[in-house]
């Protein structure tokens, strides 16, 4: 079975799929290129993380996404960019002259010296050649590694020291709405930093005057003119690695999820097709950056593999006004669009005026992911962009996961507001308790693990597996815990209520509390910080921050603004707390642990039940955050 396409094929999938996975996926995998078939689909251990798929396999993975259309569907729009001015041209590239694209970048790519198995850093705006470059890496078996082109110098040095990176694609800058952002000049601060680089590649999209160091940075444009477009596609392995990228998680240091090829083509392909039910002459949008895992899954390996048109937008949904997600949905008849809850808050709060403008009328499938969405957001995405009649597929997944594992599929299962509802065929969720017994029976509350190993399962975390056994299968052993607690219904049906652990989603985007914490604490007036979520109207949660510095300040908001900057500079904006308390103390147990729990309900303005607080070593801690609190 290729498309799910009834309630009732979803059963019998899920059914397959956890009785003989062999042959379910095996069966799948047919439909692929393969240079060499596997010898077993599925091997090794899932408890000792061991586990393989297809492997034995030999395959290419850009050669699946482009070269295996190109006899049916060589000139169907493979890309289209829509650009971040709406009176700039689009760009259209077929499947065939993606293709091109693709093997002149990889030529460009070997030119410089990259071989199979070196890592390629991306620290780009939302054009063309960072999903060109991306797919180009794979035709080469070199590996990718996207840095949100939001993160700060020290970020993007972090990364690419940590990955020893080779190469790094940068753009002169980029467009973000009515702003430039001055990447090459970012760059060029990291790249001090970060010695493994010797060459760079500079696309040209704004043109402003930039710093290149002879020797080691080239204009792109000119190596392209240079290169040939015919590359031959590498054999690689299945397990061979295909990208990582960075996530934050419940520690300090940023880690990299490390995706392989022949599982991860597998899963973005199936997970594709199945949740959002594209067809041949849909016109399918992601708004999401590829500098997230969304945007590699879902914007590039997806619908490659599929054989279907993407958009790929490089602004922001309120520039030139709030209603730029609507009129691209009807300049080019969009039909599928998916995007995050948290810009569906944003344009909410900005009124109807900026929908009712534009007829939407082209819209079939709606889609979001990245955080849990609220009643109120969805049922306003359900009435007013899809005007009743568009099932929402509420997607649950993770970096980790490599494409979606809890969703309903469009118009196929039934969607329920709020709850990303049924498991993927391949995906065996459950639900434990604070000791990790399992709570069986409907319905149930817990922390959600997966006990079983699917196909797009990261492979672990760059360079440190100790560090991957320790996150993810400690807590509940045998299990790999997401750090999401979840609601099961009465029907079985799944709603993501949020992180557990000390994540923070702010937007949509992880952001882990240490990582602030760190980069508070290198301001040589603070002495300790703690960093926690709170309810946040159109980012889901903020940021907020207890700071203890060695002598009150005299200008409190002048020294929160530098405090502000600090985090800017080491992790990015995104990181920016919203709130920033300055205390005397922070809650402690007698054994020197910060209380985050008592830290959490201060921040949440909920005091009633702060629980017994007697026990800790500073009690009388407590009042003075609860007033200080107030005055924020
Ligand atoms: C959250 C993004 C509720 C969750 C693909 C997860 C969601 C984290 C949903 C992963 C959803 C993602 N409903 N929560 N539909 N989708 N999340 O790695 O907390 O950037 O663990 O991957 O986002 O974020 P990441």
């Amino acid at each position: 079975m290729t498309r799910i396409r009834t309630q009732d094929d979803y059963v019998k999938a899920h059914k397959q799929s956890m009785e003989n996975p062999e042959k379910f996926w095996g069966d799948y995998a047919e439909q692929f290129t393969w240079h060499k078939k596997w010898n077993k689909v599925c091997s090794g251990n899932f408890q000792n993380l061991d586990y393989k798929w297809f492997e034995g396999a030999k395959l290419n993975m850009s050669e699946n996404c482009l070269d295996r259309h190109l006899a049916t569907k060589g000139d169907k729009v493979a890309l289209l960019f829509e650009p971040n001015d709406p009176n700039e041209d689009v760009k259209r590239y077929t499947y065939k002259q993606l293709h091109k694209e693709v093997n002149k970048m990889a030529n460009v790519l070997k030119n410089k010296g990259v071989k199979k198995g070196d890592i390629v850093t991306f620290y780009m705006g939302m054009v063309p050649e960072l999903l060109i470059g991306i797919v180009a890496c794979t035709r080469i078996g070199a590996i990718h590694s996207v840095v949100f082109g939001g993160f700060s110098a020290t970020a993007l040095a972090d990364r690419m020291i940590d990955a020893k990176s080779t190469v790094l694609v940068t753009n002169d800058a980029s467009y973000r709405g009515n702003k430039t952002v001055p990447l090459k000049e970012t760059a060029d601060e990291a790249l001090a930093k970060s010695p493994t680089v010797k060459t760079v590649l500079v696309a040209k999209r704004i043109g402003n005057k930039v710093n290149m160091q002879a020797g080691r940075d080239f204009w792109l444009h000119d190596e392209l003119t240079k290169a040939s477009d015919t590359c031959a596609p590498a054999s690689m392995d299945a397990e061979d690695p295909l990208f990582i990228l960075y996530t934050s998680g419940s520690t300090g240091k940023p880690k990299g999820q490390l995706h392989t090829t022949a599982g991860y083509m597998t899963w973005a392909k199936f997970t594709f097709e199945n949740v959002f039910q594209v067809n041949e002459n849909d016109l399918y949008w992601c708004t999401a950056d590829i500098g997230w895992v969304t945007g590699h899954t879902y914007i590039a390996y997806g619908p490659l593999l599929s054989g279907a048109t993407t958009i790929m937008f490089e602004g922001i949904p309120t520039y030139p006004d709030a209603g730029r997600f609507w009129q691209v949905v009807d300049k080019h008849k969009v039909t599928h669009f998916y995007t995050a809850p948290t810009a569906i808050r944003a344009l909410q709060a900005q009124g109807l005026d900026f929908v009712n403008k534009h007829s939407l009328a082209s819209l079939k499938v709606l889609g979001t992911v990245g955080e849990p969405i609220n009643e109120e957001a969805w049922d306003w995405y359900y009435k007013n962009i899809g005007k009743s009649k568009c099932p929402i597929a509420d997607t649950w997944w993770q970096t980790e996961t490599g494409g979606i594992m809890i969703s309903n599929l469009a118009g196929v299962t039934p969607h329920k507001a709020t709850f990303a509802t049924i498991p993927l065929p391949g995906v065996e969720p459950m639900l434990v308790d604070a000791d990790g017994k399992e709570i069986k029976g409907n319905p149930a509350d817990g922390n959600l693990c997966i006990s079983r190993s699917w196909p797009g399962m990261t492979r672990g975390i760059y360079g440190d597996m100790d560090r991957f056994k320790n996150t993810y299968f400690t807590t509940y052993p045998g299990k790999y815990f997401t750090g999401d607690g979840a609601r099961r219904d009465e029907k079985g049906q799944y709603r993501i209520t949020g992180r557990v652990d000390d994540v923070i989603n702010v937007s949509g985007h992880r952001i882990g509390t240490a990582e602030v914490e760190d980069a508070l604490n290198q301001h040589e007036k603070v002495v300790e910080s703690a960093v926690v979520g709170y309810p946040h109207e159109i980012k889901g949660q903020g940021i907020y921050a207890y700071v203890i510095c060695t002598e009150k300040p005299t200008d409190q908001e002048a020294f929160k603004k530098e405090l502000n900057a600090l985090v800017n500079k080491i992790i990015g904006p995104i990181a920016k707390p919203d709130k920033i308390q300055l205390t005397s103390g922070l809650p402690k147990t007698r054994s020197g642990k910060i209380m985050r729990r008592i830290l959490r309900k201060v921040a949440e303005n909920d005091t009633s039940s702060l629980g017994d607080t007697s026990t800790l070593l500073n009690p009388e801690i407590v009042e003075e955050i609860i007033k200080g609190a107030k005055k924020i």
